[in-house]
């Protein structure tokens, strides 16, 4: 089937060097593929067995959810509530729950928002699993059978995530081990959640270890605390210099970097930076959780967007929780986190906003270490049209994903219609 998309305005990767101009063009889809991409009414359309007119639109690659959790999404349908709304209860609601994990519960639940996240556009994700002793490999197997019922239209990216310790939990280590050979992409790790920083340390040598041994990238939950004691994160950063680690490695969270004095902030900023390391912020959940106990004012409790982004560290944003003991709202739509992260991270001039539209894009795609990301000739034709030609109208809009598609093939579609009657 050949398809035709007319009046693109295909968007790419904000540049503050370069003036942005809006040429419209049509992009021609042979086989799954972009076979050609002309300035606008060079094709002939009866050539075409489908054409989709972008009507000036937004074209964009598709988004990427860079850090979420599958296993646990939409498990506050199957638990008690978490009373004090604190990290710490939530962590263990979900031990009563795992002990008792069902495979096909986790699989259902994975996939009601794979199929949510593929209507707003998104067909990248990456999800951290469970791993510990007391849900076993169970949260493991439940997403891999969600990752198998989706992998032809979705790239889904498992993270080994020992939640609950490494050294505080003895058996995990074993476990980790055993999730990377049964399918897991990606060492996770928690090393703030361990009883002291020696253990802290021993964590994040460990992960290391493992991600050295299948030679595979690393992504952490990295001080998710308000608290300054944690400083994990510099840990992690001497790591890659004293080991020379070359795969990538990825900070989730960094809650504390938020809370350190300045001079220690920059100072731990600058390693990062130096070792290259991803920084993901998850807007929605630290809001939420983070500043809780604080007396006014309250923290915020996000991780120092603003700085990193102006030091030239790649910055991205995740999801992370969807009506989990956690969080108990979101709808896994990028545009929706990326809007809530601009007021958060005070993100407000235009080209802070851009800068935030293009994380769930070309950051997380670099993130991700994607090598055919993007629309081009030669390139598969995955694509999303946005109801609108300003990427900060699309994330003051939320405005609809009119097509997104795989492979040529339109998997989703969204149209909403507003009636006024005055
Ligand atoms: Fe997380």
């Amino acid at each position: 089937m050949n398809i035709l998309i007319k009046n693109s305005y295909i968007y790419s990767e904000f540049d503050s060097n370069k003036k942005t101009e809006k040429l419209l063009k049509d992009i021609s889809i042979k086989n799954g593929k972009i076979d050609q991409i002309l300035d606008t009414g060079n094709f002939n359309e009866g050539d075409f067995s489908k054409v989709i007119d972008a009507k000036g639109n937004l074209v964009t690659p598709p988004f990427i959810d860079p850090h979420i959790h599958l296993d646990k999404i939409l498990i506050n349908e199957v638990v008690r509530e978490n009373v004090t709304g604190t990290l710490k209860e939530a962590i263990e609601i979900i031990w009563e729950k795992k002990k008792n994990y069902d495979l096909e519960d986790i699989r259902e639940r994975a996939g009601r928002i794979i199929r949510e996240a593929i209507s707003h556009g998104t067909l990248y994700m990456r999800t951290h699993v469970d791993i510990d002793t007391i849900g076993g490999l169970k949260p493991l197997e439940g997403v891999l059978l969600a990752k198998e019922d989706y992998k032809d239209i979705f790239h889904l990216e498992i993270v080994a995530f020992p939640q609950e310790g490494i050294i505080k939990d003895p058996g995990c280590e074993e476990l980790m081990y055993k999730a990377m050979e049964m399918g897991a992409d990606i060492v996770g790790g928690m090393p703030a959640s361990e009883n002291c920083p020696e253990d802290s340390l021993k964590h994040v040598q460990i992960v290391f270890d493992i991600a050295e041994k299948f030679n595979c990238p690393i992504d952490m939950h990295v001080d998710e605390t308000d608290d300054p004691f944690f400083r994990t994160l510099e840990m992690t950063a001497d790591e890659i210099v004293s080991r020379n680690f070359q795969p990538s490695v990825t900070a989730g969270h960094t809650c504390a970097l938020a809370s350190y004095d300045k001079k220690y902030a920059e100072y731990v900023m600058d390693k990062v930076k130096k070792t290259g390391i991803n920084m993901i912020t998850n807007p929605v959940t630290n809001l939420m959780l983070q500043g809780r106990f604080d007396d006014y004012p309250k923290r915020r409790g996000l991780t120092r967007v603003k700085e990193l982004v102006n030091l030239g560290v790649n910055v991205a944003f995740g999801q992370d929780c969807i009506k989990d003991t956690f969080y108990p709202l979101g709808r896994a739509d990028m545009l929706e986190v990326g809007n809530i992260l601009c007021h958060a991270a005070h993100m407000s001039l235009p080209h802070e906003i851009l800068e935030v539209f293009d994380m769930p894009l070309f950051k997380s795609s670099k993130l991700l270490g994607l090598d055919n990301y993007g629309i081009k000739e030669g390139g598969a034709a995955d694509l999303v049209i946005i109801d609108t030609d300003n990427p900060i109208e699309a994330l003051r809009l939320n405005s609809d994903r009119l097509f997104v598609i795989k492979d040529g093939v339109v998997l989703a579609s969204t149209k909403t219609e507003k009636k006024m009657y005055l």
